[in-house]
């Protein structure tokens, strides 16, 4: 369980929301100045662009998360979603205090897998003997985009966590230990990674929360290697094999790049897959004259096909009528200048807290994950 301190604020937030953009760069700039290395600002590759551009570190969940647990700062101002603060919280330092500008930027994948579910479905597996309660028979691993107590349950039960960015080396770690993987809660990652480790896809099945176990027959559950959670990214959903054909037969040689929260048709026609990190750098180093459809949230490709001109490389996006994060579009200038100045002036509005017994555990399976390497199995050459 998380709890999100919501302290009274010296300057309320209803100040801010009513001020243009630009009016806030200056006061977010002093604040950030006034704070020192008291402060560090985290931002994920989706924030927009009068945003990210105050972060100290950007990068995709693996590497922020990386960056949260090194961290020396007293606040972490996360400029991401829920699940990512959450994570800062559990992997951070005593006395540190992680901040959610805006307590709305939550993440709908991570809202289709509930612990209560997720708990249901483990006592099924455990009345059909495929596990006991600790995990001996399969390994429960959970997608970062989860809540601190899905992290918890998997890091209880010999589980761990992974990112886009090591998931196959997660697949690895947990098939050294046991014959089966309890994938949480992306079907998409997990499919896209346990097919390019080699699983055929009769040997996955998918668990449906509201179906009676899971809308599978116990044989089925026996046989599968890989039970996926029936959950899925509303953004990167929208991707379809036909946008691929589509921006190939338009421009002949472009490079497709694909999120592997992709769907599993479009990451099999797809050239490479990647985290953003990862879908930054294949692009960043690619021959200049490369052209690239990017099949991800639309803010990180408004600003790679910026930033890529000036070396005459051409990217778009996948689908042009874009796909936005909402929840990620949340955390706006006026949120992130409110949570500076308060903290300026000794008030920490919106900290995220996750309770004692849920850290301990959450803990251990994150820790489990910044150990893992990974990305070469789900990556092709481009
Ligand atoms: P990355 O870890 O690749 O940044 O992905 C996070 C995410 O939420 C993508 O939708
Ligand atoms: Fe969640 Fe999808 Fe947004 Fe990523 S892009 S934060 S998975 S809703």
């Amino acid at each position: 369980m998380t709890t999100a301190l919501a302290e009274p604020a010296a300057c309320p937030l209803e100040d801010y929301l009513s001020e243009p953009d630009h009016s806030m760069d200056t006061r977010i700039a002093a604040a950030r100045r006034a704070l020192g290395d008291r402060l560090l600002i985290l931002g994920h590759h989706y924030q927009r662009d009068e945003v990210v551009r105050f972060a100290d570190i950007t990068g995709d969940s693996y590497k922020l998360a990386m960056a949260g647990a090194r961290s020396k700062a007293e606040f972490i101002v996360f400029c991401g979603v829920h699940f990512m603060a959450e994570s800062a919280d559990v992997l951070g330092r005593s006395g540190q205090q992680v901040i959610l500008p805006d307590l709305n930027a939550g993440c709908s994948m991570a809202d289709m897998a509930e612990i209560s579910q997720v708990e249901h479905c483990w006592e099924q597996l455990v009345k059909l003997g495929i596990t006991d309660d600790s995990g001996k028979g399969i390994v429960p691993m959970t997608y970062m985009n989860s809540t601190a107590a899905i992290k918890a349950f998997c890091g209880e039960r010999g589980g761990l966590v992974c990112t886009s960015s090591n998931a196959d080396g997660a697949f690895r770690w947990g098939f050294e230990r046991a014959k089966k993987v309890l994938f949480l809660p992306d079907q998409h990652l997990g499919r896209n990674t346990a097919y390019a480790m080699g699983i055929p896809r009769e040997d996955m099945a998918v668990w449906d929360p509201f179906q009676i176990m899971g809308g599978n027959t116990p044989e089925r559950l026996r046989k599968a290697r890989v039970i996926l959670w029936k959950g899925h990214c509303s953004v990167h959903q929208r991707f379809l094999p036909e946008h691929i054909d589509k921006v190939r037969a338009k421009h002949p040689g472009i490079k497709v790049v694909v999120h592997p929260e992709c769907r599993w048709e479009v990451c099999q026609k797809a050239d490479a897959l990647g985290s953003t990190e990862n879908i930054l750098k294949i692009v960043r180093e690619a021959p200049r004259g490369t052209k690239f459809a990017i099949g991800t949230e639309i803010h990180l490709v408004n600003r790679l096909a910026k930033e890529m001109a000036a070396q005459d490389k051409l990217v778009m996006s996948l689908d042009n009528t874009g796909c936005l994060c909402t929840t990620m579009f949340r955390i706006s200038p006026q949120h992130l200048c409110w949570a500076l100045e308060n903290l300026a002036q000794g008030n920490v509005v919106n900290r995220i807290v996750v309770e004692d017994e849920v850290k301990q555990w959450a803990r251990v399976a994150l820790e489990r994950m910044l150990d893992i390497r990974g990305g070469a199995v789900l990556a092709k050459a481009v």
